[in-house]
C-alpha cells in the first residue's frame, strides 16, 4: 500500500503530478454534478485526535466526490476516552478494511507508525509539530494557479514557526519547486537549526516581507506554549502582526495566506484577512481539490505518480 506521511522525499516531478491532477479536481469540484466513480466501492476512514475544521471537512468531502464511502471516527465518543491506544484503535479499524485511513495527532511520527502496522494506505493529516503534507500541497497549489509558477517566487512564512507543522511542510515542498523562503519570527520562535532547512532568517517583517510575492501567516499555537514562554499578545501582534501598513513592505500584488484557524487581531488584522489581497478562501477550497488527488493518487494510479519515501511504497 502507497502512503503520504510527509513531504519529505517527494520531488519536483512528484509535487508536480499533484499539482496537475488537483488543478483536474478543481474542475469536478466548480460542476453542479461533483461526484464522480473514481473510488466507488472503497472505504475511506478519518481519525482525528486533534481538532479541526479545514482539514477533516475537506477529506470527507473529497472522499465523498470521488464516490468512495466515508467515515469520521469521533475520537471523542470513543474507547481512546478509556485508554485505547492509539495503535489498537487503528488496528482495530484496520479489521473493517478500510481502503485508506487518514490520521491527525498530536505526536510526531504517528502516521508513520500507522503505515508499518496496518494494512491500507495512511494519509498523514497532520502529526505533531512533524508534518502537514496535504496543507502545503494546497499553499503550492493555491500559489502556482495566482502566480502561475513556483521557482523563484519569494514567500515570507512569518509568526510561529517553531510549532508548525505547516510551515515544515511548505518549507520542504517549496524549496524542492526552487521557490526563496524566508522566515520572519522571533528567535524564541524558531526551532533549533531552521537555517540549515534551506531558508533566510528575518526578525523584522518590515525586512522579511520586502519584494515578498506571498506573506504566508501562522497561528500563534500558545496552547504548545507554556509558562513564561508564552508571549503577550499585545507585543506580538505590534512586532510580528499583518496589518496594512506592515503589508506594504511586500510587493503590490503579493498573496495574502493564512492556514487558519486565524486568531484575528494575534497574528492578522481583519483588514488583510479580509482584504483584497487574501486569498485565504481559495487555499480552503483548494484544500478539496488537492485531497482528492492525493486519494486518487494513491488509491486508483498504482502505476503512476510518485513513488518515493513520502509516498512510501
Ligand atoms: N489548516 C488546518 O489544518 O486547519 P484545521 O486544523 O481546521 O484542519
Amino acid at each position: 500500500h502507497r502512503h503520504l506521511i510527509g513531504i519529505k522525499g517527494l520531488t519536483e516531478q512528484d509535487i508536480t503530478y499533484l499539482l496537475d491532477k488537483a488543478d483536474e479536481a478543481v474542475k469536478i469540484s466548480r460542476q453542479r454534478e461533483k461526484k464522480t466513480s473514481t473510488l466507488r466501492g472503497l472505504t475511506q476512514i478519518n481519525l482525528f485526535f486533534e481538532a479541526s475544521t479545514r482539514t477533516q471537512a475537506s477529506f470527507e468531502l473529497a472522499g465523498k466526490r470521488l464516490g468512495a464511502d466515508v467515515m469520521n471516527m469521533s475520537v471523542g465518543n470513543s474507547s481512546v476516552k478509556k485508554g485505547e491506544t492509539l495503535i489498537d484503535t487503528a488496528m482495530t479499524l484496520n479489521a473493517m478494511r478500510p481502503d485508506v485511513l487518514v490520521i491527525r495527532h498530536s505526536s510526531a511520527g504517528a502516521a508513520a507508525l500507522l503505515a508499518q502496522k496496518v494494512s491500507c494506505s495512511v494519509v498523514n493529516a497532520g502529526d505533531g509539530q512533524h508534518e502537514h503534507p496535504t496543507q502545503a500541497l494546497l499553499d503550492a497549489l493555491t500559489i502556482r494557479r495566482a502566480k502561475g509558477k513556483l521557482s523563484r517566487i519569494i514567500v515570507a512564512i512569518c509568526g510561529d514557526v517553531l510549532h508548525s507543522r505547516v510551515a515544515r511542510s511548505n518549507i520542504l515542498l517549496l524549496n524542492a519547486m526552487g521557490a526563496r523562503v524566508r522566515v520572519v519570527a522571533p528567535a524564541t520562535l524558531l526551532p533549533a537549526g531552521i537555517a540549515e532547512m534551506g531558508v533566510e532568517v528575518f526578525h523584522s517583517m518590515k525586512d522579511g516581507l520586502e519584494d515578498a510575492d506571498v506573506v504566508m501567516m501562522l497561528r500563534l499555537q500558545r496552547e504548545r506554549m507554556s509558562g513564561a514562554f508564552v508571549p503577550s499578545v499585545r507585543e506580538y501582534y505590534h512586532f510580528y502582526g499583518l496589518d496594512a501598513e506592515t503589508l506594504k513592505a511586500a510587493k503590490d500584488d503579493a498573496l495574502v495566506m493564512h492556514p487558519g484557524p486565524m486568531n484575528r487581531g494575534v497574528e492578522i488584522a481583519s483588514e488583510v484577512a479580509d482584504g483584497p489581497q487574501s486569498v485565504i478562501a481559495e487555499q480552503v477550497e483548494m484544500g478539496v481539490a488537492v485531497r482528492m488527488a492525493v486519494m486518487e493518487t494513491l488509491l486508483v494510479s498504482q502505476n503512476q505518480g510518485p513513488r518515493t519515501d513520502g509516498m512510501m511504497a
